[in-house]
């Protein structure tokens, strides 16, 4: 059952070419079992018809303020209370700036005023709109009054642009919409994440690394969030942004992540490994570049790094631990090794000699391997994997 499931979602549309996207976007809610109404204003008007999102949505679509009719039915205030999340998508520049002044002159406006419920943005504008430092101190208003905004994305814009500003998918915005409805299965747990590669420094200039993201860690990290978790996410460098309402403790080397990890576990309940942990490092860092010498080979002496995970699971007040298993072949047994050789209570396996999934991509493919037996998810964005796993680990993590 989708977290969606008999919920009652208050669509804003303001005007942006993007309002074409919100035709779409009622389906995919509907399809999810949410119950949908729709509320326009009159520039949304301009780019897609009140008739077109009646018919999808099945509600007589909402347009005006003062309207005896729907005063007498569904009047600004019953709607606003109605809605179990008000979602504005797309919500426009001029939408965002009217927001923040609190203004209560349109339908739109005034639901957003009067509702209980979670309010939501998915901006859509021109790159330049977007970048405009109105707007971002418009949505850093927003966002200190506990508004959240879903995006935008980057790429070609209907005006010729290319950059942020983009409205996110359909299919994103109900995940994301779904996401506010998540459990709190792990309310009151803290949760601690290693991400990303570690950095072996050679010199000031060079080091050793690998191609891990990060993205898993960074998903298990929203994920673990929204389940209620208090979440620090430990993480080497990644280019990724920050996750919203995590602790976030940047480092550079396995040594430093050790360390953050050993420090972050007086309050743990369950520590995920999913970093990519560099099994070596240069045994002396050159304290200035390596300069060139006439030699056709160079020797790089190397010494074995902590084994992270494998400290925490042999600590006293240990957490529920988690590592993660990136093997080219033998998957499952190579996994089932490292659950018992490094104390684990679950392994999450993937394959990385595949493409398609794993370290790079922004899908995986995982066996989840327990003690007593190992369960196969299929191929699914990290996000949604991510919120699969959480939620298994989190029934583990409670019944242990
Ligand atoms: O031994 P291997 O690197 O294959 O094990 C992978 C698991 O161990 C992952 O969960 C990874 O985050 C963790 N690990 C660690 N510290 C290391 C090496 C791996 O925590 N030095």
């Amino acid at each position: 059952m989708s977290s969606l499931t008999n919920k009652q979602i208050l669509l804003g549309v303001t005007g942006g070419i993007a309002a074409y996207k919100s035709a779409e976007l009622i389906r995919r809610l509907q399809d999810q079992g949410a119950s949908v109404r729709v509320i326009m204003t009159p520039a949304a008007q301009e780019f897609i018809t009140p008739l077109t999102l009646q018919a999808l949505s099945g509600n007589p679509v909402h347009t005006t303020l003062l309207d005896p009719e729907a005063e007498a039915g569904m009047g600004h205030i019953e709607l606003a209370r109605w809605a179990d999340l008000l979602l504005v998508a797309p919500a426009s520049a001029d939408f965002i700036a009217r927001l923040v002044q609190g203004q209560g002159d349109d339908l739109l406006t005034t639901a957003c005023l009067a509702t209980p419920a979670p309010l939501c943005l998915a901006p859509a504008m021109n790159q330049g709109m977007w970048s405009n430092l109105a707007t971002q101190d418009n949505l850093k208003c927003l966002a200190e009054r506990g508004i959240r905004c879903f995006g935008p994305a980057e790429g070609s814009q209907a005006c010729g642009d290319v950059g942020p500003g983009r409205m996110l998918e359909p299919d994103q915005l109900v995940e994301l919409a779904a996401a506010q409805f998540e459990s709190g299965i792990l309310a009151g747990r803290s949760v601690v994440i290693t991400a990303g590669p570690t950095r072996e420094a050679i010199d000031p200039v060079r080091y050793i690394s690998n191609h891990s993201s990060g993205k898993m860690g960074y998903a298990l990290a929203e994920a673990a969030r929204d389940a209620g978790a208090r979440v620090t996410l430990i993480s080497g460098p990644t280019r990724l942004p920050e996750p919203e309402r995590c602790r976030f403790v940047a480092v550079d080397s396995a040594e430093q992540m050790y360390q953050a990890s050993l420090d972050a576990l007086s309050d743990c309940d369950m520590f995920i490994a999913s970093a990519a942990v560099a099994d070596y490092r240069p045994a002396n860092a050159a304290e200035q570049k390596i300069k060139k010498t006439g030699q056709d080979t160079m020797v790089l002496e190397l010494v074995k790094n902590p084994d992270i995970v494998t400290a925490v699971a042999a600590s006293d007040n240990r957490p529920f631990t988690v590592g993660f298993a990136a093997e080219t072949q033998d998957v499952t047994s190579y996994a089932r090794d490292k659950l018992v050789r490094k104390k684990l209570d679950v392994v999450i396996a993937n394959d990385v000699s595949r493409g398609d999934i794993g370290f790079n991509s922004d899908d995986n493919e995982v066996t989840i391997v327990w003690p007593e037996n190992e369960e196969s998810l299929s191929p699914r964005s990290k996000t949604q994997l991510a919120r699969d796993l959480i939620v298994r680990l989190a029934q583990a993590v409670n019944s242990d």
